[in-house]
């Protein structure tokens, strides 16, 4: 027998997770759960980056040799990474890494550090939201109370993006942390995962051609 669950009220607090609708307008554009087979793809995708984008998403100067290393090192059992994919193509990464994941030894575990970039064409579409809707779902239904993200003074974009999502903004010397601070999961946001998942599964079959 099914549980009785509440009714999912997304006019409430729950209101971002509503799902962005023209991120999906695509038809051969879908959102998926990223694996190490999808390496090559990360890989690709973050040395298209400009030189202003590596700082602004690494936090620092990136070279390619640096890109590299990184997707070398992935943890892909402890992280979340996500992408949109357009026609098989990975045109942006987010990555959620829990405290444990990001060798942060004095968070605590239910903490977990964000990271995101689209590539240049593809923004503006709403994807940079609709991936960081995801991972707020994902969190929550893996008891994450606190999301940071790591963004620069200078990048409107991720900030507008913050503020959407009711991040807490703290600034030192031109580097600003957003911090979100989330609710326990609840039926509305299994719900959600489940159906966000679903789609890259049976719901969209032409988007992986
Ligand atoms: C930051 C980034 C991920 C945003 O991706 P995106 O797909 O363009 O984001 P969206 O289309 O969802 O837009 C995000 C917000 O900016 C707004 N926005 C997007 N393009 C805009 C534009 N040209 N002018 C004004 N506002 C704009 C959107 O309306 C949205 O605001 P809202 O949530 O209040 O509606 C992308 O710019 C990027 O990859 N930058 C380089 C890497 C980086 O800076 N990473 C962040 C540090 S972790």
């Amino acid at each position: 027998m099914l549980p009785i669950v509440p009714s999912p009220d997304l006019s409430g607090p729950d209101a971002p997770l509503r799902p962005v609708r023209h991120a999906a307008r695509d038809p051969h554009t879908i959102f998926r759960r990223l694996h190490v087979s999808d390496r090559d793809g990360v890989l690709d995708h973050l040395l298209c980056l400009s030189p202003q984008d590596r700082r602004w998403r690494f936090g620092a100067t990136t070279s390619d040799a640096g890109i590299r290393t990184y997707c070398d090192r992935l943890d892909w059992e402890g992280a979340i990474m996500l992408a949109p994919v357009h026609r098989g193509r990975v045109c942006g990464v987010a990555e959620l890494r829990p405290a444990a994941t990001a060798g942060f030894a004095v968070a605590p575990e239910s903490w977990a550090e964000v990271a995101l970039s689209v590539d240049a064409p593809c923004r503006s579409q709403g994807y940079g939201r609709e991936l960081v809707r995801r991972l707020m779902i994902s969190a929550r239904n893996r008891s994450i109370t606190t999301l940071a993200m790591n963004c620069h003074l200078d990048n409107g974009l991720i900030l507008r993006l913050a503020r959407h999502f009711g991040a807490r903004l703290s600034i030192d010397h031109g580097d600003v942390e957003a911090r979100f601070r989330l609710p326990g999961g609840n039926p509305l946001t299994f719900i959600l995962e489940l159906w966000d998942e679903s789609e890259a599964m049976w719901i969209r079959p032409e988007a992986l051609s």
